[in-house]
């Protein structure tokens, strides 16, 4: 069979790497997490005391860390200048810093670049998670799906990831975070116009993998 690329995109909470990762691992395929990435370089922005508030300043480092992720659905991997920073990227504070880091349009330039190799190189096909995938990183991709959940369930799916975190101050930054990402000039989380939209307020996991995996099995 001939590699097959999946784009899945949708806002914060929606299922996205439970699915990505669940469908890749059935699949035989590869997986990437485009989000880690980008919290990856908004790790190294505030570890080397650079001004989150200063996009110039983001820009003149966005070259500088080397990011390199894993693919393997089983257990991806993401490491910054040879470190493992699987853990410290979950941090509220990565998480309420992130937006501004992806926004700057030098960061999406070069992560971006780093996506697409990552995406041609996968022999067997990939699927990619993110929020520009099917509008911008990947705009050929074989197959690409738009999740999207209620407020109050992707604040609840979020809220039970991260320990002692209350839905209610989890669901105001998940909508400040998506605000964010949706505004930005360059390369807004946005559905692409061919994207097949999956809403999960009402579904099981399990029922979005299987929804996916028949999606992809028509595309191959
Ligand atoms: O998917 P996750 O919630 O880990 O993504 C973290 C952040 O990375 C998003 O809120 C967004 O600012 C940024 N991101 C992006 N483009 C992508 C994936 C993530 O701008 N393709």
């Amino acid at each position: 069979a001939t590699p097959v690329i999946v784009a899945i995109d949708g806002p914060a909470g929606t299922g996205k790497s439970s699915t990505s990762k669940a469908v890749a691992a059935q699949l035989g395929l590869s997986y990437l997490d485009t989000g880690a990435q980008y919290r990856a370089i908004t790790w190294w922005m505030v570890s080397n005391g650079i001004d989150i508030g200063d996009p110039s300043a983001i820009a003149a480092a966005a070259g500088k860390p080397e990011i390199v992720s894993g693919t393997d659905p089983q257990g991806p991997t993401i490491t910054v200048d040879g470190v493992d920073v699987a853990a410290p990227i979950r941090t509220q504070e990565v998480s309420s810093k992130v937006s501004a880091v992806s926004a700057v349009p030098e960061v999406r330039a070069r992560i971006t670049e780093l996506q697409r190799s990552i995406a041609a190189s996968a022999e067997q096909g990939i699927v990619v998670e993110g929020r520009d995938i099917g509008t911008t990183v990947l705009p050929d991709a074989d197959l690409k799906i738009f999740l999207t959940a209620s407020p109050e369930a992707r604040a609840a799916r979020r809220s039970g990831e991260l320990k002692g975190s209350d839905v209610h101050s989890t669901r105001e930054a998940l909508i400040k975070r998506d605000a964010a990402d949706s505004s930005r000039k360059t390369s807004p989380l946005a559905k692409a116009d061919d994207a097949v939209e999956v809403d999960t307020t009402e579904l099981t996991l399990a029922q979005v993998i299987e929804c996916v995996v028949t999606l992809v099995e028509e595309k191959r």
